[in-house]
């Protein structure tokens, strides 16, 4: 193990999360302030929701409505600092190694620092790598938007298909939707991801391959999926354009040069980034091509202010005023003090649609984890399950279980101000509906309230509300590319804090490494070129049953 990686383990080797004092005191506070009543809460404290109101990067953060007495935040902070957090964080902005079971950096922080920043991986300053390929990123984007780009046949390109998986096509995927109001029409980008090839099969759809290119994304360039993907968009492309069409048509985004040229693609036409810069913190990243083709170099550079701006809010404000640190402390407090299994991200905002499934790859690939970095397997609850869906389609599906069911869900909302569509009352209509939604969960509806209004008594247990239902409310004036970049630097930091506390290594993702590798077994198994005995029972008749999909 190396001098910085054995650095890195003893930052967080101290002691055990159920080892300290301060975890301690929270489970006491616990079992002293359980039940928390949320009407006697505020009708105690009249100054209850701006207390539990902060904001930084154009965002404010309303805590009110968690299940909270005045003791709680203090104490969770108390454990946020005897488990380092701040030491952590500038660690992290440092470049230490504190991705140590794969001994690299993790140094997304620096895909936005200014030009100016120094941050060094190895005694190089990486800063400047960064802002070269930013460069040939707008390059290549300008030349695209504008047309001076053309397919081997002479034509413009009017169709991007963004070909990855994972951190190579969550983000990018998320942020095209994100940020409709600001791409160009001069082109449209497609998404395809799953190696069911329907997926490219729908994105090829009426495509014309003299206007269409290709950005293949991924890290690692050897991803099953993304790799089976380019390679039948290749044979598409060819058979209808010829071999010599491929350099005007593919271009790579990748940390695997070598693998990008085996495919034909020209070096030339690959846009690189680097092993401190974890999949699912890559959007800010070359990653994120079709994005800046799709809004433009400098729209992305407010994308990217924006993050910058929640990584300086997270590195100088105190732990009282800090928002990751806010949002992580009430995310450990509802998993392992109330032991709360889930968390429900609803924006109330149509263009992040996709943020509750980019979050679940965030949150759930960064912090789910059962073992410690002592090796212990950790006796605490870590990481929720997270989903969503944006308001008010979300109300109409699944908030009946919020509302009334038997397992309490935290929720996070998110709402804007203002639209960036100019349509008549809408945003007043879905901002009425997310901040009535908050109420109903935090403060319910009793049975005398129910009967007041003349309800039959048979009906009152149905019509009943038990509230006590935590969310926070997260708000900024309007979604921006700044606004954006903030949101996501914000759930990363906050990702970033909950694994300090649990005391995890937030940066690997060994547990979806079994299922790949498993995968290759069964492949054979439906070539035929395994028998039966090579697998247990029931994948054996599964591989039976399905086999003829396969031919
Ligand atoms: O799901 C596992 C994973 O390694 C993610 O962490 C990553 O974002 C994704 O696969 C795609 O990997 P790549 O960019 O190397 O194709």
């Amino acid at each position: 193990m190396s001098r910085a990686t054995i650095d890195a383990c003893s930052l967080t080797l101290r002691c055990r999360l159920c080892e300290c004092a301060s975890w301690q005191a929270l489970l006491e506070h616990r079992r002293a302030i359980d039940p928390v009543d949320l009407r006697a809460a505020f009708a105690a404290e009249p100054g209850r929701a701006a207390r539990c109101t902060t904001d930084g990067a154009g965002w404010t953060l309303d805590w009110s409505k968690q299940l909270m007495q005045p003791g709680t935040m203090p104490l969770l902070l108390d454990l946020a600092r005897e488990r380092q957090v701040p030491e952590r964080f500038a660690a992290m902005l440092a470049g230490t190694r504190l991705n140590w079971t794969e001994g690299r950096s993790v140094l997304h922080t620096a895909l936005r620092a200014p030009p100016t920043a120094t941050i060094e991986v190895d005694g190089r300053n990486v800063v400047p790598d960064v802002h070269q390929t930013l460069g040939r990123m707008a390059h290549f984007s300008r030349a695209l938007r504008s047309g001076a780009w053309l397919g081997a046949t002479g034509k413009r390109i009017r169709h991007v298909i963004n070909i990855g998986i994972g951190g190579s096509d969550l983000g990018p995927a998320m942020a095209y939707q994100a940020l409709q109001p600001w791409r160009t029409r001069e082109l449209d980008c497609r998404f395809v991801s799953n190696v069911d090839g329907n997926d490219l099969w729908m994105a090829l759809d009426g495509l014309d391959p003299e206007q269409t290119l290709f950005i293949v994304c991924s890290k690692t360039f050897t991803t099953q999926e993304t790799m089976e993907n380019a390679g039948s968009a290749r044979a598409w492309l060819v058979s209808r354009l010829g071999e010599a069409a491929v350099g005007r048509h593919f271009v790579a985004v990748s940390t695997n040069a070598a693998k990008v040229r085996a495919f034909g693609i020209d070096p030339d036409h690959m846009f690189g980034f680097w092993d401190w810069v974890g999949g699912r913190y890559s959007m800010d990243s070359a990653i994120g091509l079709s994005t800046m083709v799709a809004v433009g170099p400098e729209r992305f550079g407010e994308l990217l202010a924006g993050f910058h701006a929640m990584d300086e809010h997270a590195r100088t404000s105190p732990l009282e005023s800090n928002l990751p640190v806010l949002l992580s402390m009430i995310g450990v407090w509802n998993a392992s003090v109330l032991g709360l299994p889930a968390l429900a991200v609803l924006p109330y905002e149509q263009l992040l649609a996709r943020f509750p499934a980019y979050l679940q790859q965030l949150i759930m690939e960064s912090n789910g984890k059962r073992v410690d970095d002592h090796g212990d397997v950790v006796s605490w609850p870590t990481c929720p399950v997270v989903f969503g869906e944006a308001g008010t389609n979300g109300q109409h599906a699944f908030y009946q279980m919020l509302h009334q069911g038997t397992t309490i869900v935290p929720i996070d909302f998110i709402a804007f101000r203002t639209a960036a569509h100019p349509l008549g009352r809408h945003r007043l209509l879905l901002n009425a509906n997310a901040i009535a939604q908050a109420q109903a969960f935090a403060f319910g509806r009793t049975g005398d309230e129910v009967r007041a209004e003349g309800t039959p008594e048979a009906l009152v247990p149905h019509r009943t509300f038990p509230g006590n239902r935590p969310s926070s409310f997260l708000w900024a004036e309007t979604l921006t590319p700044a606004t954006l970049g903030a949101l996501i630097a914000l759930y990363e930091h906050s990702t970033f804090v909950q694994g300090i506390v649990w005391g995890i290594n937030s940066f690997d993702q060994w547990g979806v490494e079994l299922g790949k590798s498993l995968a290759l077994n069964v492949i054979k198994g439906l070539e035929g070129l395994l028998t039966s005995t090579d697998h247990d029972a029931s994948t054996a008749a599964l591989i039976r049953a399905l086999a003829a999909e396969a031919t």
